[in-house]
């Protein structure tokens, strides 16, 4: 049986941090093993904001590296630049005439977008949705792994998609959000506030490429109190957080530990942080090294861009050649 497709794409802004390991890429990493998978470097994207193209290529490499340091394999999943698979542009253009202005503004990102640059409301931006939609169909994917935030960018692909199949033929399937396992884990950020991002407080977020220094720092100064003082008192949300930081990182037997001395009140907080500094080490460190290689390796990055757009522009190829079809626009 063919295996079901997958596809994502990943914006080519800021650094990987703790949230997008155990949000996305480990899925990723998963789904690569039992779906026909196509990830993206969402380049084209950032143009709707960060027109200046001249750190581009340096965050390409960079995403690119640290995606595959965390597991990714070339090999088995598609892993490619958007702007490699000019298809994607002609698919956009196609369902531009398909999305209308009105359902566009209505976009929450878009007004957000707006909101803190009013000064440059382009049409890509007011597009983004349609080009995502590109990205997505273009694959015919069916399912699409996402966290919440992406969510009415979803619904609108599938209208966008939908409306295509009424209007010319039944092409696309309905790209579904998905997810590997149950629930999405949520990374909480160091100073109890939220879950670890890319723009806020950078000293509660962890990074992939943090040195091992940084970490144990960021994790020294993580919020905690002088403990609970009777037992069965509930975790503070801040405390809490920091088991659930160490339940991801650290041995099944270090977690009970803490948690048994947390119980009968001799919880240290001091020694808490200083193992779960020592155990993020060693998780984040070998992912942090391997990226490192990867980025200066410029020779294996040229060779997978290369690859991965083959595939992925072999994909977008007999899509098109079926849209064309549908649409009429096969004139000789
Ligand atoms: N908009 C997505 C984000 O901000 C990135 C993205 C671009 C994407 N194209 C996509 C995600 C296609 C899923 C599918 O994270």
């Amino acid at each position: 049986m063919e295996k079901e497709i997958v596809m994502s794409g990943i914006r080519p802004t800021g650094y990987l941090h703790l949230g997008n390991y155990f949000g996305a890429v480990r899925n990723y990493v998963r789904m690569q093993e039992a779906y026909s998978c196509f990830f993206m470097v969402a380049d084209l994207h950032s143009l709707t904001t960060h027109p200046d193209t001249r750190e581009l290529k340096t965050n390409v490499q960079r995403v690119l590296a640290e995606n595959i340091a965390c597991g990714l394999d070339p090999e088995k999943a598609t892993l490619y630049c958007q702007s490699h698979v000019f298809e994607t542009s002609e698919l956009y253009l196609y369902l531009n005439m398909l999305a209308y202005k009105g359902e566009l503004e209505k976009t929450v990102t878009f007004k957000e977008k707006v909101r803190q640059h009013p000064e440059n409301v382009n049409a890509g931006l007011l597009t983004y949705p349609v080009l995502q939609t590109a990205d997505i169909i273009l694959h015919r994917a069916s399912y699409v792994p996402v966290g919440k935030d992406q969510e009415q960018h979803l619904e609108m692909a599938r209208n966008f998609a939908n409306r295509f199949n009424h209007r010319y033929g039944d092409v696309f399937p309905e790209p579904k959000a998905f997810n590997f396992g149950e629930e999405l884990v949520k990374v909480p950020s160091l100073d109890g506030t939220g879950k670890m991002s890319k723009s806020e407080n950078q000293n509660a977020t962890l990074y992939l490429n943090d040195s091992d220094d940084q970490i144990r720092n960021k994790l020294k100064k993580a919020k905690t109190d002088s403990g609970p003082t009777e037992p069965g008192t509930p975790k503070p949300d801040y405390i809490e957080n920091l088991f659930s930081l160490m339940s991801l990182v650290s041995d099944e037997s270090t977690v009970q530990h803490f948690e048994t001395a947390y119980n009968d009140c001799t919880i240290r907080y001091g020694d808490m942080k200083k193992q779960l500094g020592e155990d993020m080490v060693k998780f984040i460190s070998p992912i942090r090294e391997k990226a490192e290689v990867i980025q200066h390796d410029q020779a294996y990055l040229k060779q997978i861009m290369e690859m991965g757009a083959e595939k992925a522009r072999k994909s977008a190829r007999e899509t098109m050649q079926i849209v064309r079809e549908v649409m009429g626009l096969n004139y000789f």
